[in-house]
């Protein structure tokens, strides 16, 4: 059956007391409706509509910078959830497949638990993604008869044998497109919110006679942002579980607790990460590198055999080949550096391709930036750049050429050259002596003055 998602990210989040729209706050480097999204995008889905409300201009931008095709819908008052629901009812006009209702602030339902959810609509009317809650608090309470789910009672609404209940709803709803749509016409909104709950749509199924089920998860999936503290929790429990995820997948990672990875890091088998290392989204490491301490890895590739830091940062754009060395203190942005080259110490490699081979010095400094614009520096293979080189873009140098410490290279070098741009060195014979003495005396007369 095809699948349609409702993302559900209309709300405004008053408890993060923030200007930015709740769902794109972030956890593990990407917004809370990135996650949402994802885990749908499991189930290739044929439309994926996601209802904004509040920010809705930024909510859009992040949904469609996630995934194109998706459709933003807007949902002006919030007046409930089966009311932000109806809101995506004519995108999917004609779907005849699932429609899968997922909430923008709860980022870790597995794509495994939806599957699940597919699975049972085959049998089903209605199927809820229900689970044990530890505390069950306000959660909506699944009502059960047997093994069938009769309705949903929101906490507000429940009576104390009620609140008694412990399997508790997700929000998380699956159910063939146009009967969720004919459901939701009959919600009202006599309650105790003065809402549409899209919960009452399981007691209307149920009253035509029609069977809801619940598909159960760990309550860890159905983790729900509503302030900075449970983002912190959120970005807490993601991290220890990527982290965990990483090691079986064998990766070293020499202090665990002190490694935070994106929602999309891939790190390759036998490559070791010590302490203290950041990594940004879209960063990809082959197997067997290592990545040493305090580095921050960001939008950029290592190949194998690669060694970055102690204390590298890599920008995006920064693509490292096969046995790359990048040391300390060096930033690379926007750059190739090509296999076996080293850029060890204090040096910006920015805007430019550096050859297989290449050792750039330490304090190398590629001046892309003209005030005004970016400016490319090429490198051939096997060239030796001297310490403290600027490279004043744009600016090529050859296969095999070498520059002098020192120098300010601003016109191209030819392959085999060596460039020279600083000023001759003179030497005075027996003037130093002279120069200490000079100086001496001067501070023994200023002494006396005193
Ligand atoms: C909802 C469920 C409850 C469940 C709980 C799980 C209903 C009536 N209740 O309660 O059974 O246990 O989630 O967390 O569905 N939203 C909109 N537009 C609206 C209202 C909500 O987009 O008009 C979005 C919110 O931004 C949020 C989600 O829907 O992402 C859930 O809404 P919220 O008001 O937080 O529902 P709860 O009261 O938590
Ligand atoms: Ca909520």
């Amino acid at each position: 059956m095809d699948t349609a998602l409702i993302i559900l990210a209309a709300g405004k989040g008053t408890r993060m007391n923030s200007d930015l729209p709740k769902v794109l706050h972030r956890v593990a480097s990407a917004p809370l409706l990135e996650h949402a999204m994802a885990a749908g995008a499991m189930l290739a889905p044929r439309h994926t509509v996601v209802v904004a409300g509040h920010g809705a201009d930024q909510v859009r931008a992040a949904a469609t910078l996630f995934d194109e095709d998706a459709q933003v819908v807007e949902q002006t008052e919030q007046l409930g959830t089966a009311h932000a629901v109806a809101q995506a009812r004519p995108a999917l006009d004609g779907f005849d497949g699932m429609a899968l209702v997922l909430y923008g602030d709860t980022p870790f339902v597995q794509p495994e638990t939806l599957e699940k959810m597919q699975e049972a609509l085959a049998n089903h009317d209605v199927v809820v993604l229900g689970f044990e809650a530890a505390d069950p608090a306000r959660y909506g309470r699944l009502v059960m008869q047997g093994d069938a789910l009769e309705r949903i009672v929101e906490f507000k609404d429940a009576s104390p044998e009620e609140r008694a209940i412990t399997l508790c709803n997700s929000g998380v709803v699956a159910c063939k497109s146009e009967l969720l749509f004919d459901l939701i016409d009959k919600v009202g909104n006599d309650n105790a919110s003065e809402e549409y709950y899209l919960t009452d749509i399981i007691g209307l199924a149920h009253a035509e006679g029609r069977s809801a089920t619940v598909v159960t998860c760990a309550e860890a999936e159905t983790m729900g942002v509503n302030s900075r503290a449970d983002l912190a929790r959120a970005e807490a429990a993601f991290q220890s579980r990527a982290r965990a995820l990483l090691m079986e997948d064998g990766v070293t990672l020499i202090a665990p607790e002190t490694v935070f990875l994106a929602r999309d890091t891939y790190i390759g088998r036998d490559t070791v990460v010590e302490p203290n290392v950041v990594f940004g989204p879209n960063v990809t490491v082959e197997s067997g590198t290592t990545i040493r301490a305090f580095s921050h890895l960001e939008g950029c590739h290592v190949s194998r055999g690669g060694v970055v830091g102690p204390y590298a940062r890599l920008r995006p754009g920064a693509e490292l080949a096969e046995d790359v060395r990048i040391g300390n203190f060096v930033e690379i942005k926007n750059a190739q550096i090509a296999e076996g080259a080293k850029v060890n110490h204090l040096s910006y490699i920015g805007d430019a391709t550096v050859g297989a081979r290449s050792n750039i010095g330490a304090g190398t400094i590629t001046c892309n930036y003209d005030g005004v614009m970016k400016h490319h520096t090429t490198i051939g293979a096997g060239a030796f750049i001297g310490s403290n080189t600027m490279l004043v873009a744009p600016v090529t140098i050859g296969d095999g050429a070498m520059t002098g410490s020192g120098s300010v290279i601003t016109s191209d070098v030819e392959p085999e050259a060596l460039a020279l741009s600083r000023a001759p060195q003179v030497e005075k014979p027996g003037m130093a002596r002279k120069m200490f003495e000079i100086l001496k005396a001067k501070k023994a007369k200023m002494q006396r003055g005193s």
